[in-house]
């Protein structure tokens, strides 16, 4: 059960994860299509951000040209900030209501950065983690896996100008995509995905696991 203590809510929150260049993006209007399709009222949103205020955290978390740099412990915080804001007005009030709620990113997305990428003790993360979600927990995280290798081609061949994160290198890339199997292999609501195939394969088995996952919902 992934509900929060006392919470009553009867919509389903479903995640996206994966590292820079795997097809988030798209895959997040493919997931809520499928979902509109079965009569399902879908609110899309994304981490950092989802709300004007936490989408004015993100531009401070993502901008590359800061000339101060942001501390690790400061950078957790700010991405916790964006996060209880964006649940407060956003996402508890959707499911609350019964809508669905499909996030590109979530608190995954901050054991793989902050805590693989940078190198933040998880435990620190699971105390802002209990301290703003109480308890509340995707129902379901599909997490697009490609080797790093990969994923920086098509983060190339995408041509556009780099955020702060984007900027990082190889070995940051590795322990985020590290850290996030690591996670789904210790915890059931995760699907992995193979993001390597073309868009239709790769939709295929997103489709394939959404009637097996989200079917039994309905
Ligand atoms: P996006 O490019 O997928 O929209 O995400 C923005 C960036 O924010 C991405 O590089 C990952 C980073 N991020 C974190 O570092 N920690 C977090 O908790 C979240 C949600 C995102």
């Amino acid at each position: 059960m992934s509900r929060g203590q006392n919470e009553q809510r009867c919509g389903r929150f479903i995640t996206l994860e994966g590292g820079e260049g795997v097809g988030k993006t798209t895959n997040v209007g493919f997931v809520c299509d499928w979902l509109t399709a079965r009569g399902i009222e879908v609110v899309r949103t994304r981490e950092p951000g989802g709300t004007p205020g936490a989408e004015a955290i993100r531009e401070l978390l993502l901008d590359p040209e800061r000339e101060e740099r942001w501390s690790d412990d400061a950078e957790l915080l700010l991405v916790f900030a964006a996060r209880a804001q964006h649940l407060a007005t956003c996402i508890r009030p959707a499911l609350a209501r019964g809508a669905w709620v499909v996030c590109d990113r979530f608190t995954d997305a901050t054991f793989a950065y902050q805590g693989g990428g940078r190198g933040l003790d998880p435990d620190r993360i699971e105390t802002l983690e209990t301290l703003v979600q109480q308890g509340l927990q995707p129902d379901l995280t599909l997490l697009l896996d490609l080797p790093v290798g990969a994923a920086a081609q098509r983060v190339d061949r995408r041509g556009a100008a780099r955020d702060r994160f984007e900027r990082e290198r190889h070995a940051f890339f590795e322990a985020v995509r590290q850290t996030y199997l690591a996670r789904a292999d210790a915890q059931s609501r995760f699907a992995v995905i193979d993001a390597s195939p073309s868009l239709e394969g790769v939709q295929q088995s997103l489709s394939n696991t959404l009637a097996q996952r989200v079917g039994a919902w309905l």
